[in-house]
């Protein structure tokens, strides 16, 4: 067994989920006053993602896990190893459901509700026409998200059938590797950087909130 994922991913993971789903409830049930606050709470998750992927543990990094086309097509093939994290294929789907997250987030900060009662922070910076345009596109966007994470979970069912299980290593950071397991180990991102990226993402989520 080696450390695969680290604290900070584990928690932003399991919190982004959780957020996801209150955030679907929140606006099903109309209490947007509190789906306000979870489109915040995601946006400082992100800014963290986002920050701790340039500077976390080594499995975190953008750069050891997202491969070019060729790179991608070689793991499909059998023709490369995917090494300790986020297989080449599996990366796409990190940088898909983060990106649309991402959208989802940008837009729900320009987009209000029927009777202006609620809105996003930065609703009022833009014209009426176009908060509704961005609204309609907020609501639209959703759908893309929930194919994208029954997608995410499908994936994870058929690694589960092959004998592949992800879910306890998501849980517990560990997992078991063939091979060498001192060379597979992760490289653990260092405390002090992990709070000064939570410490940024909270200053641009105060920013965005105060500025809007
Ligand atoms: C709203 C729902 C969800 C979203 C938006 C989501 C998003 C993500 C993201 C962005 C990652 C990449 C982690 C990173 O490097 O930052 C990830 C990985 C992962 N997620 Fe989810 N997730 C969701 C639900 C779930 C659920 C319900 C499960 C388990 C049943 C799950 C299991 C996993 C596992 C096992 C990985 C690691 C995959 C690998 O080994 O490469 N996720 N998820």
């Amino acid at each position: 067994m080696v450390r695969v994922w680290d604290l900070p991913i584990r928690l932003f993971h399991w919190t982004l989920a959780g957020l996801i789903a209150f955030s679907w409830y929140s606006a099903e049930e109309q209490m947007l006053d509190w789906h306000l606050r979870s489109g915040m709470a995601i946006l400082f998750l992100l800014t963290f993602r986002i920050l701790w992927g340039f500077f976390g543990s080594s499995t975190a990094r953008f750069s050891q896990f997202v491969k070019g086309p060729a790179g991608v097509l070689a793991y499909v093939k059998g023709k490369a190893e995917s090494g300790l994290g986020h297989n080449p294929l599996g990366a796409l789907s990190v940088i898909g459901l983060l990106g649309v997250v991402g959208l989802q987030t940008v837009l729900g900060l320009f987009a209000e509700d029927n009777d202006g009662l609620m809105a996003g922070p930065f609703s009022l910076k833009v014209s009426p026409d176009t908060a509704e345009t961005l609204t309609d596109l907020h609501e639209a966007l959703f759908n893309v998200l929930l194919a994208l994470i029954v997608l995410h979970l499908a994936a994870i069912i058929y690694y589960a059938i092959r004998g592949k299980k992800l879910v306890g290593p998501m849980v517990t950071g560990k997992a078991k590797v063939e091979g060498d397991a001192a060379t597979h180990e992760m490289q653990p991102g260092k405390p002090w950087v992990a709070l000064a990226c939570a410490a940024v993402a909270a200053a641009v989520t105060w920013l965005v909130w105060s500025v809007g």
